[in-house]
Order: C-alpha cells, then structure tokens, then sequence
C-alpha cells in the first residue's frame, strides 16, 4: 500500500505544517506586532492539546512529516513541553522543530531537547544591545545570547539564526553577524521583510539579491544545496563548515515549491502567507466530528491553496500580521 499524500491543486506536496501554539510575544518586533496591539485571540479560542494533536495526527496521516511549532512567542504557552512530547509522538511526524526569540530559551532547551524537539531557529536581529531594543522592541540581548549558549550545550546543531534584513537599521551589521555565526557555528539565514500587516509594509525591505553577490565574494562562499528543501537558497563556505541562506519572498518568490501551510492559535488554517483563503478546523474539532470527517476537511483545505503570494502586486491585501498567522 502507498502512504496517501497530500497534493494541491498546482500539483505541490504539502508535507509540513507551521503550528502557532499562541499569538502572544513578550517582544514587539518592528516588523510584526505593533507596540499597543490589544487584538489578540480569546483563550477559549486557543485549540487545545487534545485538539492540536488530533488536528495534526490527522494531517500526519495523510503524509505530514514535519511540524514546526511557531508564534508569537511559543515559549510563552503553558507547558510548551509537554505538548512537544505528544505532537513528536504522534505517527508520521519524524521532525518536530520550533521558532524563537529565546528570550526564555536558557530555561527550557534542555526539556524541549528531551521531549523530542529536533531543530530550532532562534530570531537575532543584531548583535547590538540598542538596536536590539529598538528593532525588537525590548532589552533582550543578553538574556537571547544566553539562550543560545545554553541551546547550544543540550546538543541542539546547528541552531539557525533568522535575521530580517531592514535598509538603514541592521544592514551594516551583516558581515558582522555573517562573522558571528561562522565563529560559533550557527545557520545564518537572511530574510526579506514581507509585507504582513501595516507593520510589515512600514519597515525599510532591502532586496537580498545584490547582498548575496556581495558576501559571496568577500567570503569566498560557493553555492550550495544545503538543507534543501526549505525556501532559503543557500551559499556555504568551501570547508562546509558555515551556511547562509538567503529567504527572498519579495525579490524572488518560491511559491512553486511551497510544501506547507500555517495553523493559528485558534485552529484556522492558512493556505498562504499572502492571502485569505483559510479553513477554521476548531468548530469540527469542537463539533464531534470524527476523524474521517477530519481528514476529508484537509484534502478540502489544501484544494484551497492558492499558486502564489501577490507581495509585490497587491501588497495592501495581507491584513494579518505574522504573529496572527505564524511566522
Ligand atoms: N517579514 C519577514 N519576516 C517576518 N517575521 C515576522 N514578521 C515578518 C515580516 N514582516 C519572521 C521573523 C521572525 C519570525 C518569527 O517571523 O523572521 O524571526
Ligand atoms: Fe514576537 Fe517573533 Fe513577532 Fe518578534 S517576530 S514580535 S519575536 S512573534
């Protein structure tokens, strides 16, 4: 027997899902979350354990295989540990990784690592305590370089560092952070601003493309085919030892390899980043439906996906900021 999968419209496997286990953030990052934002998702609302790992057991079913859990900030859900243990427990799902800020990463590495988290990508902006506080809204340095450290001693590598490149805010600090991550061994990944929300769309975007010319020759880096599957294409340095990987969904977009979609908090999934179309799985989980009436809702859900985001035709039309959807 075949194992089912998942196939869109455009003929595009989707094998990996983005959960976002809570929209809150202990960090007001420019780009995301506005500073005052009061809009976020009603606890009742949120899915419960229960119904994440029915939601995604179904999906692992029909051929999911990774899970990344996401935010906000998902280090701020209650016992963020325990769920991890039973999503990677789940049947099907062979790789479980989470996105963070790390600000309270030192705390629960080790536990994560334990309850079967394989990967994490850490956001690190600068390497500057002010800017720090300026672009991500709060003094966090320290406490994220500390997270690190520690993420890094339980085992996690290699770690990778997500920098949202901003003209005339962190720009002059790539070389530095390309020297950084060689140095300690992290994934450099840079990553054009999208245009999610009015935050989004008010930050200085750069265009990857000339910045990757650029550190090509002066780090002597060639091109390479490093972790492949994701949207990142990557240079690495001749020993192989350090990666960077260029995320560009504005100047070169990737949609026709897309191979996931996003879960919010509340159970509403999305097809795309930069559109509407949407499924809200929480009234059926809350409706007893069964679980065949679960996997046919996501075959439903995937005809949905559109072909590609429309960044740079219609960039007014994403109204969601990240952390709504899942960054
Ligand atoms: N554009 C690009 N990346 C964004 N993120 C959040 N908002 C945006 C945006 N407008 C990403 C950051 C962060 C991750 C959680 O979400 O890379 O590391
Ligand atoms: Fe929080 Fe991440 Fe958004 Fe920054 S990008 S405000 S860390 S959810």
């Amino acid at each position: 027997m075949t194992s089912p999968v998942l196939i869109d419209q455009f003929n595009r496997r989707i094998d990996y899902v983005r959960l976002s286990v809570t929209d809150r953030c202990d960090l007001r990052c420019s780009y995301c979350i506005p500073e005052g934002f009061k809009g976020f998702e009603e606890p009742e609302h949120w899915l419960t354990f229960e119904e994440i790992e029915r939601l995604i057991g179904a999906f692992a079913r029909l051929g999911v295989s990774r899970v990344r859990m996401t935010g906000g900030e998902p280090l701020l859900r209650r016992d963020i540990v325990g769920l991890s243990r039973r999503i990677a427990a789940l049947p099907g799902v062979d790789d479980l990784s989470l996105s963070t800020n790390a600000t309270q990463l030192d705390k629960h590495a080790q536990a994560l690592k334990d309850a079967g988290v394989t990967r994490l990508n850490v956001s690190l902006d600068s390497l500057q305590q002010a800017r720090v506080e300026k672009i991500n809204g709060r003094d966090v340095l320290a406490r994220v370089m500390n997270g690190l450290t520690v993420a890094q001693s339980v085992g996690f590598a290699p770690i990778k560092l997500n920098m949202v490149a901003l003209r005339g805010t962190n720009d002059d600090e790539i070389d530095e952070m390309v020297a950084f991550c060689m140095e300690h061994g992290f994934v450099l990944r840079l990553i054009e601003a999208m245009p999610m929300g009015s935050t989004g769309r008010n930050v200085e975007y750069m265009d990857l493309q000339p910045v990757k010319e650029r550190l090509r020759a002066q780090f002597n880096l060639i091109d390479t085919t490093y972790a492949g599957a994701g949207p990142a294409r990557y240079l690495g340095s001749q020993d192989g030892r350090f990666n960077v990987g260029f995320i560009t969904p504005v100047s070169q977009h990737f949609c026709q390899t897309c191979n996931r979609i996003r879960i919010a908090v509340d159970g509403t999934a999305y097809m795309c980043l930069g559109h509407d179309e949407k499924f809200e799985f929480r009234p059926m989980l809350r409706g007893g439906c069964s679980d065949a009436d679960l996997e046919a809702a996501i075959i439903e859900a995937i005809n949905l996906k559109p072909e590609r985001h429309e960044f740079n035709e219609a960039p007014h039309k994403i109204l969601r900021f990240m952390s709504m959807t899942g960054g």
